[in-house]
């Protein structure tokens, strides 16, 4: 008898990564790959979508030979990305220009542009969301006004996982959960906007079909087949942002479930039937991969990224023994972390070293150690580099309470996810359980679901959830603890309301 598996590709930003699934969602095979970051100024954020291609290329195949199956069996790809990076093609299919991704901030002018067309309020009713410097619509006036040359010659605008899309099938399309996340769209309606397109003078042409996550949008083209491995006759389903699909891959597709993800990126995520959206535009609401369901977002800009800094900068003697022994670096770092104490003995890190989304919508604000000692060493500003990250997204849950969005239980997930001390903190400071799934593939998992209900193999995203997840751990909030992040949040809160101003006065200088 045939089996049937399904492939999820997440395109990161720090790797793409590969992982082919049986239908149990047992991992059968998996392969990453890495690629650069590029910041020609502070605050800007770029990368080569040829670089994602090439990665999703070499994985795919690396996958699919170590697999030994018949390609045949493959039936359908999911493809997840981060979300809102703005890619570009020419009338040929060539990328025209490094695609401007979501952490960059170089477009709090554009910003302004937007709110002079359409009052906030507007903006906030159709795209669910106020005009945002890290989405895609922001972006495109950038290019417009700064690059009018390569405006011009764009045929065709997409997010990155829409451009591998295009890659494998030839397709110009996109997904709700993703499209959302462009400013673009009508997201009640879950249908590109005529009104905001008209009012930012951008030609719907430009934009692909958009379809729900599971529709499948393609199957892959004979050249896309043959470099990977597969056949003509693999399907390619809408997919998802990578927080809708990380979503799906954590089992989060019920009102009352929500998840924390620590990538590059940090996000609170909570699920929900109806469109909620908060009026002062401090967490996001776009369509999730769920067909006619919603979602609620706050996002931490330099969650994972954070760490990696400073791994990278201060901590190359632990990678090259990491290296040296085939151990993860973090291990290390974990361990390091667990010896100092809660609070870090007094030292507070602001993660905004690209700056900041929830709660603030501040492109201008900076990282900042605050309290420095003699008396520390490298393990306390290594915690307080996780408890800023932690502080920040307990700031993105504190407003999804606010909004009334009842939460039964936080799942978490990403690279950070997987480091247990990393989810102590978020549950003393969440004050509530803090769960995982054995499923450790997140966006991959969630993807490969997608792809699984657009080839009929499951009924529908929440069944195949059902049947696929299955809770691993659970840790709880320590008393102890509690007590002291409670007081080193407020005071966490109140140092950015100290540094607004001279947040802005450094950009000035
Ligand atoms: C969400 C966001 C990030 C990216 C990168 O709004 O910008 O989570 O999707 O992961």
């Amino acid at each position: 008898m045939e089996n049937n598996y399904l492939l999820g590709i997440d395109v990161g930003t720090s790797a793409v990564k590969t992982v082919l699934f049986d239908e149990s969602g047992t991992v059968k095979a998996s392969a990453a790959l890495a690629y650069p970051l590029y910041q020609p100024q502070n605050g800007w954020a770029e990368q080569r979508p040829e670089d994602w291609r090439d990665a999703v290329f070499v994985t795919i195949r690396e996958v699919v030979e170590h697999s030994g199956l018949n390609p045949y069996e493959i039936k359908g790809i999911g493809i997840s990305g981060q979300m809102h990076g703005l890619v570009m093609l020419d009338e040929k299919g060539e990328v025209i220009r490094p695609s401007i991704i979501w952490c960059d901030q170089r477009t709090a002018e554009e910003v302004e542009d937007m709110l002079k067309l359409m009052p906030r309020e507007k903006w906030i009713a159709i795209t669910a969301n106020p005009p945002l410097t890290g989405w895609t619509a922001a972006k495109i006036l950038w290019v417009r006004k700064h690059e009018p040359e390569n405006y011009a010659r764009c045929r065709h605008i997409l997010l990155p996982k829409d451009y591998i899309r295009y890659v494998l099938t030839g397709v110009f399309a996109t997904e709700v959960s993703d499209a959302s996340g462009m400013q673009l769209l009508d997201v009640p309606a879950r249908n590109w906007s005529e009104e905001v397109l008209q009012a930012l003078d951008i030609d719907r042409r430009l934009l692909g079909d958009v379809y729900e996550s599971c529709e499948v949008t393609g199957t892959l083209t004979r050249k896309a087949a043959e470099r990977t491995g597969l056949t003509a006759e693999t399907k390619v389903v809408g997919g998802a942002g990578d927080n809708a699909a990380a979503a799906v891959g954590t089992g989060v597709v019920r009102d009352g479930t929500a998840f924390t993800t620590i990538g590059t990126s940090g996000v609170v995520f909570a699920h929900s039937s109806k469109v909620a959206i908060d009026p002062e535009g401090r967490v996001h609401t776009c369509c999730c991969a769920v067909p006619g369901a919603w979602h609620v977002m706050g996002v931490t800009q330099g969650a994972g990224l954070s760490l990696k800094w400073f791994k990278d900068q201060f901590c190359q003697d632990y990678s090259a023994r990491a290296e040296k022994e085939g151990k993860d670096v973090y291990d290390w770092i974990n361990r390091d972390v667990k010896e100092a104490p809660a609070g870090s003995d007094r030292l507070i890190y602001l993660p905004y070293l690209m700056g900041e989304r929830t709660p603030h919508l501040d492109p201008d604000c900076r990282g900042v150690f605050f309290g420095l000692s003699a008396i520390h060493q490298r393990k306390h500003l290594l915690r307080a580099v996780m408890e800023g990250v932690a502080y920040s997204l307990c700031d993105c849950n504190e407003i999804l309470q606010e909004m009334g969005i009842k939460v039964d239980g936080m799942m978490a997930c990403g690279g950070g996810g997987k480091s247990p001390v990393w989810r102590q903190m978020l549950a003393d400071l969440y004050r509530c359980p803090v769960k995982t799934v054995r499923q450790e593939e997140g966006p991959a998992l969630g993807a490969a679901i997608l792809a699984g209900v657009g080839c009929g193999i499951y009924p529908d995203v929440e069944t195949a959830c059902d049947r696929l997840m299955e809770e691993e751990d659970s840790l709880g909030p320590v008393t102890e603890n509690v007590l002291v992040y409670e007081r080193y949040h407020r005071l966490y809160q109140k140092l950015y309301r100290s540094l607004q101003e001279d947040f802005k006065e450094l950009g000035r200088l």
